[in-house]
């Protein structure tokens, strides 16, 4: 595991951008795994405009999307795919090979998992990108006496139910890549930002790894970066 502090959250997102672009770079057909929410948006930004900048060729990058809101209509602005359309998609000058990804209002939910497992089992993700979770969740494997190794249905903790994603909306679960395709996944990049987040930080820097604080099963990943914008911490 390597810990790396910043003093700003930007300087958190360029750190991040760069990992990115070195990954892209180095490997053109990379899997890009993609978490939603406010910590990863400033990161997203950056590597838009580098991307753009430098024309860098996307035609066999896959993006791969983390976790989806159940029982959204997917263009609903809540949703991850808005949040990957509006931050991402939308902006990039090409379009990547193709977008992986939970269809929110799936009728079929348990096809909708397979459908994400079985592509998983074919292509490893290269890195895999997390945004720590108030509550120390991941993706949304959510606290819990166990986890789940493969994709699946979650009912969403209470604190998760606050998400200012979906403020307003009634979600009660969603879907999740479980931590099986964490763990697979070549390199797991991590970030952690905003003062909600300092408790479960703490717990995740505690010295002790357990399912009901799921981000510290990451100090037993081998290739796993995790960048801390402590501006916010007391
Ligand atoms: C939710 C999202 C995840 C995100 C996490 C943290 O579970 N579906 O994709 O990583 O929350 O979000 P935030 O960075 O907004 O705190």
């Amino acid at each position: 595991m390597q810990i790396i502090h910043s003093d700003t959250y930007e300087q958190m997102s360029i750190q991040g951008c760069d990992l990115l672009l070195d990954t892209i770079q180095k490997k053109n057909d990379a899997v890009i795994c993609l978490a939603t929410g406010s910590t990863p948006k400033r990161m997203y930004e950056l590597l838009v405009h580098k991307i753009n900048e430098q024309r860098i060729d996307l035609t066999n990058v896959t993006f791969v999307k983390l976790d989806e809101w159940y029982g959204l209509e997917p263009d609903h602005p809540s949703t991850c795919h808005t949040f990957i359309k509006q931050h991402l998609l939308d902006k990039l000058y090409m379009k990547p090979k193709c977008l992986i990804e939970f269809t929110s209002n799936a009728v079929d939910v348990t096809q909708e998992l397979i459908k994400v497992e079985t592509y998983l089992k074919e292509h490893p993700i290269d890195v895999m990108i997390l945004g720590l979770g108030m509550n120390a969740h991941l993706g949304l494997n959510e606290p819990s006496q166990q986890l789940t190794l493969g994709c699946h249905q979650v009912m969403l903790n209470s604190k998760t139910k606050t998400h200012d994603m979906i403020k307003g909306e009634h979600v009660e679960s969603g879907m999740t890549i479980g931590m099986d395709g964490i763990f697979k996944s070549k390199q797991v990049l991590m970030l952690v930002s905003g003062s909600s987040k300092e408790d479960a930080y703490k717990d995740f820097m505690s010295g002790t790894i357990t399912t009901q604080v799921p981000a510290s099963m990451l100090w037993l990943h081998t290739n796993c970066v995790c960048l801390v914008d402590t501006s916010q911490f007391k």
